[in-house]
């Protein structure tokens, strides 16, 4: 059990109904420093019910309580300090972690109900952008860690398949296309054309004009616009294929804007029927004054529909078909007034699930301090970035340890987990400037730093032959704090899990991972790990301990630990 929890029954237990144990579990307190002890209690809330001053209620009450379970027990001024019994904490945490291994830390708190995740959703025709490579890596963890708490999570990628862009590329790709050159590179090609039409456009208004038609036939199911979309959509997706494989990250849904496009009318349906719509210049909007929030428009003057015409439509649809328990959009804080009002409107057409709906929000990514900008040539292209974090992940690995097995495949855990990690390990409100050669270094918080740490802890287990030992009586005569250290981080695992998810922030268990691998390579430097003394076997097992949990948190980062490297 808990730690905390014995301690809050122990004391509950000669309160005699002042306060409950639950109610003691919440006051009590981290002591600031390890000599004050493990957990605190202050007593200064007793003070008005027992007529005493905390300080003589902290020292009868010491005096009272039971020490059996603890090192000792002090009262210092106001609090009560509990010092836990550190070989049985020690034994406690490392058997558990033995025995469940991954599956530490697991609780059912979801009870096996969905959660969605809007995820990625990259706009076909433009380029993959670093803000959905954030997109994609933090919510692909906040999935992991969900599916830790009991939650199924749903991964789903909606995809900007439609829009105005469409007639803009159709009419391009009739002037100027090749259809080669856009098989050979979907993404760059269309781009182009599409870079190209706009400039063009801004000279030529007739362009403008062909790419309305074009949308309009688009829209009305002509086909020979169908087919090209489709086409464009099919090339798109193969190369987005390819960046997601290397990223090793995959989607249960990939329905995307398109989807909607027969879910709307039903949608203009209920906001008419309940009122809601309001003509304004012949457009059709919602008001959203009671929310603070501009008005949303759901149609256009010319009938067509909109961005959150469509998301009304999804969030709907994904009402019904996953009945999820949480509905998670991880898309950049550029688009917070956007699912304000949807969320508003859903609110305001009677659905109370729309508090389930939660925008996930980040910062932008700057390269040497500048905003990236497609027109300013500062771009970060996604796929020749990874394959140079993998290339420069290689290099070290052929410097450090050249004769590695498989060294491709563990350079592109290596170099993918970096990216990844080093998105990760900010606060997601906050930006960070990408630079490629700090993220891959094996120094520093970075990915490669802990994947290293788990690797040497698997090499020195190897040297060992060490295998793993239930309910052994784990012993540890060493009087250094460091595998104190390490056992307090084990045991705060679970915990960290959930605050992660509560606050929808990988970076919690980033910055965790990062003390632990820090205090692991401390514990190294200073304990003899292999000495053939009476505690090697339990030194043993606490970095088997510690390489589960290291692993266990880089697998909630969407990161792969690699034995060696
Ligand atoms: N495709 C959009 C963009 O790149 C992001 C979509 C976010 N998801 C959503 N349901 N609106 O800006």
């Amino acid at each position: 059990m808990n730690e905390k929890k014995i301690v809050a029954q122990v004391i509950a237990k000669e309160l005699n109904d002042e306060l409950t144990s639950d109610k003691i579990y919440e006051l009590l307190e981290s002591p600031k420093n390890i000599e004050m002890g493990d957990i605190a209690f202050p007593t200064f809330s007793l003070a008005k019910k027992l007529h005493k001053s905390p300080q003589i209620i902290a020292t009868e009450l010491a005096e009272k309580i039971d020490v059996s379970s603890f090192e000792k027990i002090e009262a210092t001024g106001s609090y009560i300090n509990f010092f836990l019994d550190k070989n049985a904490v020690a034994s406690d945490v490392i058997n558990e972690i033995v025995d469940k291994s991954g599956s530490y830390g697991n609780q059912n708190i979801g009870q096996g109900r969905n959660v969605t995740l809007d995820m990625s959703s990259p706009n076909i025709a433009k380029p993959f952008g670093i803000g959905h490579l954030r997109s994609t890596v933090i919510a692909d963890s906040i999935a992991f860690i969900y599916e830790k708490l009991g939650y199924i999570p749903v991964r789903i990628n909606h995809l900007g398949d439609w829009g105005k862009q469409f007639g803009m590329l159709i009419t391009a790709y009739e002037l100027w296309g090749d259809e080669e050159a856009v098989k050979a590179h979907p993404i760059d090609e269309l781009l182009k054309l599409y870079v190209k039409i706009n400039a063009e456009a801004e000279t030529n208004p007739q362009l403008d004009e062909e790419a309305r038609a074009w949308f309009l036939k688009l829209e009305n199911g002509d086909k020979e616009a169908l087919a090209l979309w489709q086409w464009f959509r099919d090339e798109s997706l193969i190369e987005f294929q390819r960046i997601y494989d290397k990223m090793n990250v995959s989607f249960a849904s990939m329905n995307g804007e398109a989807f909607y496009n027969d879910k709307m009318d039903e949608i203009v349906d209920l906001l008419e029927k309940k009122g809601l719509l309001i003509e304004s210049q012949g457009a059709s909007i919602v008001d959203l004054q009671k929310y603070n929030l501009n008005p949303a428009m759901i149609k256009k003057s010319d009938g067509a529909t909109l961005y959150i015409t469509r998301d009304l439509a999804a969030a709907l649809y994904r009402k019904r078909t996953y009945d999820f328990a949480k509905s998670i959009y991880v898309v950049g804080n550029e688009q917070s007034g956007h699912f304000k009002q949807l969320k508003a409107v859903l609110k305001e057409m009677g659905y109370a699930w729309s508090d389930d709906m939660v925008h996930v929000a980040f910062g932008l990514v700057t390269k040497d301090g500048k905003k990236l900008s497609t027109r300013k040539g500062n771009v970060i292209l996604l796929e020749p970035t990874i394959d140079e974090a993998i290339e420069r992940s290689l290099k070290q690995i052929n410097d450090k340890n050249p004769k590695l097995a498989n060294k491709e495949k563990v350079a592109t855990q290596v170099g993918v987990g970096a990216i990844k990690f080093y998105d990760l390990k900010t606060d997601r409100m906050n930006g960070y400037d990408f630079n490629l050669e700090k993220m891959v270094s094996f120094e520093g918080e970075t990915g490669p730093y802990v994947q290293y740490a788990n690797a040497r802890i698997q090499s020195i287990l190897r040297k060992a032959n060490f295998k793993v030992n239930l309910n052994l009586q784990l012993s540890f005569l060493e009087n250094g704090s460091e595998h104190w250290e390490l056992i307090t981080l084990l045991k705060d695992f679970p915990t960290t899990v959930k605050r992660a998810a509560d606050k929808y922030e990988p970076s919690i268990l980033a910055k965790y991972v990062i003390n632990l691998a820090q205090s692991f390579n401390r514990y190294y430097a200073h304990v003899r790990i292999l000495d053939e003394t009476s505690e090697r076997e339990s030194r043993l097992t606490l970095i088997y301990a510690v390489s589960v949990i290291l692993k266990e948190s880089l697998r909630l980062l969407g990161i792969e630990s690699p034995e060696e490297m």
